[in-house]
């Protein structure tokens, strides 16, 4: 994840020449056309609140949002409420998915417990028999073998842990144990639900080797595996979506901005950066928005289940017809935008290439004294509406803070320096589009192809 870096020229001149004002005037970002433009900027800028963001994540970080789960749910209501206290139309979108709880795991060796570990989608079972060693646990390993309901003994590497699973099943075990083939426990996944599998469940490297070398000089050993408790539940997640529409109803386009950021958490993670912080932000932008003139529709959605694989905001896309879809110009994804502890202001587009959220926002920072540079990641909610073809980017701070993920990423490592940088560039960014003022946003329109930054710069010296 290495963006690219440009000098502020660069940008200047590569954002100038993107929403269409005249290359000489970029020289001069104090020539009265750049002056008008931050005025227009400060109508939303002046009246934004780091305090307000801060505030929002206190509450919203107050304990770990889960998909699905209890305080995930009263995030959404304080998200919904917030929305609605600033004159929305909004709406709870709720969607099911399928959460695995990992089971109880243990097994012994001859009566010996050893310590291990389940795999995701394991299905449960206790199962009493005698080990054998299967090498790599591949088709070439067990074929001929009869394991006659006897336990596997397999070790990782090579195929994936489902492929020596269903090798082994295959090849008539009862049960397959993976040791490592490094030092460390393994925290492994079959990758998803499978009638084929037979309970599995790791161990380390040295009680694997141990096990490995007993039966090798012929001894027998008993092993007993017992996976219980492990389930797939249907659970629901919702989106929260909050909609402006268009004020100015002569003039409106038919138009749409949308401003995202994800509301979960994952497990054990006040998630305060990751991602409250882009929560609060949304918040703070759309009560500043909200008594603005503009003549574009503009959405805030907050996505559910997004760190279990960016299940809200598919569904959202999915909810949306063609025309909607072809009426969205951009997509501005804040996803950790607060922490003290990470480095500066990214804008990532999921094939590496600038869009006009990029151009709109780069030249925006330009104006609010914070010039960007962009990258590729993909990773947040940003992608679903890239894959249906809709310009988007995920602001984050770049690199990510230590605390990424962990029960540390909690209130007292909030800058709200960096919520106020990052509020104002999209919050300038949205506004060009969304305000009546804007010339038609055809003309905000870039450079169909990406622009060459090095040759534009090379190419005016
Ligand atoms: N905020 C992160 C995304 C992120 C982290 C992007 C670090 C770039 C650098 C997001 O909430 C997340 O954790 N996403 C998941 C991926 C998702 C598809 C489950 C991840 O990166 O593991
Ligand atoms: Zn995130």
């Amino acid at each position: 994840m290495v963006p690219r870096k440009k000098t502020f020229t660069a940008l200047l001149m590569a954002t100038a020449l993107a929403i269409g004002v005249p290359a000489a005037l970029a020289k001069e970002p104090s020539a009265p056309p750049a002056q008008a433009q931050k005025a227009f900027d400060n109508k939303i800028i002046k009246k934004i609140r780091a305090d307000n963001m801060y505030n929002h994540i206190a509450k919203l970080a107050a304990e770990p949002r889960v998909a699905g789960s209890e305080a995930e749910w009263k995030a959404v209501q304080y998200i919904e409420d917030k929305f609605s206290s600033y004159g929305y139309e909004t709406e709870i979108q709720p969607f099911t998915f399928e959460n695995y709880y990992a089971p109880k795991v243990f097994v012994t060796a001859n009566e010996q417990t050893l310590s291990s570990n389940s795999f995701t989608y394991t299905p449960n079972g206790v199962v009493t028999a005698d080990l054998v060693y299967a090498g790599l646990g591949r088709a070439s390993d067990v074929e001929g073998m009869d394991m006659g309901g006897k336990v596997a003994l397999v070790q990782r590497g090579e195929i994936s842990f489902a492929e020596k699973v269903l090798n082994a099943a295959k090849a008539g075990a009862s049960a397959v144990i993976i040791f490592n083939n490094e030092s460390g426990v393994i925290n492994g996944t079959l990758g998803e639900a499978n009638d084929n599998y037979v309970p599995a469940v790791a161990l380390s490297q040295t009680d694997g080797e141990k096990l490995r070398s007993a039966l090798a000089e012929g001894q027998t050993i008993s092993v007993t595996v017992s996976v219980t408790d492990g389930r797939i539940v249907e659970e629901t997640s919702h989106n929260v979506i909050a909609v402006k529409k268009p004020t100015q109803k002569n003039k409106a386009t038919d138009k749409i901005v949308v401003v995202g950021a994800h509301h979960d958490s994952v497990p054990g993670a006040p998630g305060a950066n990751d991602d409250a912080s882009g929560v609060a932000a949304s918040l703070e932008l759309a009560r500043v928005m909200a008594n603005m003139p503009t003549d574009t529709e503009i959405r805030f959605v907050t996505f559910g289940a997004e760190e279990l694989g960016l299940i809200g905001s598919y569904e959202y896309v999915d909810s949306l017809a063609q025309n909607e879809r072809d009426r969205i110009v951009g997509m501005w994804q804040m996803d950790m935008v607060g922490s003290r502890d990470a480095g500066e202001l990214v804008m990532f587009t999921v094939d590496g290439e600038k869009n006009i959220v990029t151009d709109l926002s780069a030249s925006a920072g330009v104006r609010t004294g914070t010039p960007l540079t962009y990258g590729q990641e993909g990773r947040s909610d940003h992608v679903p509406f890239y894959e249906a073809g809709i310009p988007a980017a995920l602001f984050i701070h770049n690199p990510v803070e230590p605390w990424y993920h962990t029960p540390d990423d909690s209130l007292d490592k909030i800058s709200k320096e960096k919520l106020q940088e990052t509020a104002e560039i999209v919050g300038a960014a949205v506004y060009h589009v969304a305000r009546p003022d804007t010339p038609a946003l055809e003309r905000a329109r870039v450079a169909p192809k990406p622009v060459d930054y090095e040759k534009i710069v090379g190419g005016l010296q």
